[in-house]
């Protein structure tokens, strides 16, 4: 029998909480912001293809891992490896698993908040009107003319930093459960009338064969690592935050096909995302490759000329901002819940997880203005967390992840847990999970780390 304990911090009240909180966790900036441009800077088809990839053999792998680790001990994800760890005897290096986690969280959630509060920005400003008519370049300036005052970005900044915290501070449970049942469909729908406007765009083609005609001889080296290092951070994967959701996971759900849903609505709402940012993108005469802005600027566009425009817009911005911050919830999840379980109230954790992250995010305020010329190793600060973070911390929590899982806890605990019906599918998860995913992580990794 496996056990049926309850952590110290609760349980998702519902079969569908989990799938819900995780999809809320999962679907963030990074489908909605960060796919497109990336996908944009690195070339378009053969990248997506290879994200996709990554997001099969070693995203989805990884995650069933994450929270059947997570659902197992019903703790932080620090106290759930160090405990794990001791119990199958594996060496002690795993247990670095939970505090590499906790330190990627600080890193990701001092960025996050910045970027989640351009979003804000941009509800005040759709609403206002700012972009009715507007054009590529008077998009382009208007976002310019946002990055060039740091004051403006750290009110933002402040103010998603300190809703995040709200959040947090009262559990997850309650405000988020009952917000995001209603909000994330709504996501959907907006998504696709956004779809729908962009199918009668004149790039609509265009954008299509970007994102899906594959060309291999326009991957790099770099962008096969930023292909897998999305594929954690848009699953939320690497860091515990998915193996802490899965603490409060009910102990008689089937963890095979959940995941497989939020691995899926996750993969679906980054390439329509893509699809409808590029659509703008090419009939706008716009740069596919012009990097952390494409969202900001496109979208505008669109939002500027289509009939209702400014309600639709200002919606959108709003759902992006909500989508930024379920996710900026789970992001520091872990750290809190180690830290309450060191005795610390959870007010307490929240407000000094969330103040630490708040300073370093003052470093990608800046490296966006004032900052801009110091590169370290030819990024600016923003862009060397993001990397670091992305393309090395999450895809080696990955590789340990999968390496504990696979190859040190015994097919039985791990059967006990899972509650697959099926054993031919378990049997493929766990040898994608032993061979694959680690030697494909691996590989990618050791070639990227030419890159740093
Ligand atoms: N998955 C989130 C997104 O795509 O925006 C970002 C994220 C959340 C990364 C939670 C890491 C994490 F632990």
């Amino acid at each position: 029998m496996s056990e049926q304990k309850r952590g110290m911090h609760g349980i998702w009240s519902g079969r569908w909480t989990f799938i819900l909180a995780a999809t809320g966790s999962a679907v963030g900036l990074g489908n909605l912001w960060k796919f497109p441009y990336i996908t944009g800077e690195n070339g378009g088809g053969a990248f997506v293809l290879v994200y996709l990839a990554c997001i099969l053999l070693a995203g989805i792998p990884v995650m069933l891992a994450e929270v059947l680790l997570g659902r197992k001990e019903r703790m932080s994800p620090i106290n759930t490896m160090a405990a794990m760890t001791d119990k199958t005897g594996a060496p002690k290096l795993f247990r670095g698993i939970g505090w590499m986690g906790a330190l990627s969280g600080f890193f990701i959630l001092s960025f996050y908040s910045v970027i989640a509060g351009w979003a804000l920005l941009y509800v005040g400003k759709i609403a206002a009107g700012a972009f009715v008519g507007i054009d590529a370049d008077g998009s382009g300036a208007a976002f310019g003319a946002m990055l060039a005052d740091p004051v403006g970005l750290t009110i933002w900044h402040t103010v998603f930093m300190f809703l995040t915290g709200v959040v947090i501070a009262r559990g997850v449970n309650k405000g988020l459960e009952a917000t995001l049942k209603v909000l994330m469909p709504l996501l959907f729908v907006l998504m696709l009338i956004l779809f729908g406007y962009s199918l009668t765009t004149p790039g609509f083609m265009q954008g299509f064969h970007f994102l899906f005609d594959f060309d291999f001889s326009k991957l790099s080296t770099e962008s096969v690592v930023v292909a897998l290092g999305h594929s954690f951070f848009t699953l939320s994967l690497g860091m515990g935050a998915i193996m802490a959701y899965g603490a409060y996971m009910p102990g008689d759900q089937s963890l095979g096909r959940t995941i497989l849903w939020v691995g899926f609505l996750d993969t679906m709402i980054a390439l329509v995302a893509g699809m409808i940012i590029f659509a703008i993108v090419f009939s706008n005469g716009l740069e596919p490759s012009s990097g952390p802005g494409l969202m900001f600027v496109s979208l505008p566009i669109a939002f500027g000329s289509m009939p209702g425009g400014i309600f639709f817009g200002t919606v959108f911005f709003i759902l992006v901002s909500i989508a930024a911050w379920s996710s900026a919830i789970s992001i520091a999840e872990p750290a809190v819940a180690w830290a309450v379980e060191k005795g610390i109230s959870r007010v307490k954790a929240t407000a000094g997880i969330c103040s630490f992250a708040w300073v370093l995010g003052l470093g990608t305020v800046l490296s966006f203005n004032e900052w801009a010329d110091y590169k370290i190793f030819g990024k600016t600060f923003f862009d060397s967390l993001d990397f670091i973070t992305s393309n090395v911390m999450l895809p080696l929590g990955g590789l340990l992840i999968a390496i504990f899982v696979g190859w040190f806890m015994s097919s039985d605990a791990i059967k006990d847990e899972m509650k697959m019906k099926n054993e031919t599918l378990f049997s493929i998860w766990r040898f994608v999970l032993r061979f694959i995913s680690p030697v494909a992580i691996a590989l990618i990794f050791i070639n990227g780390l030419g890159l740093i």
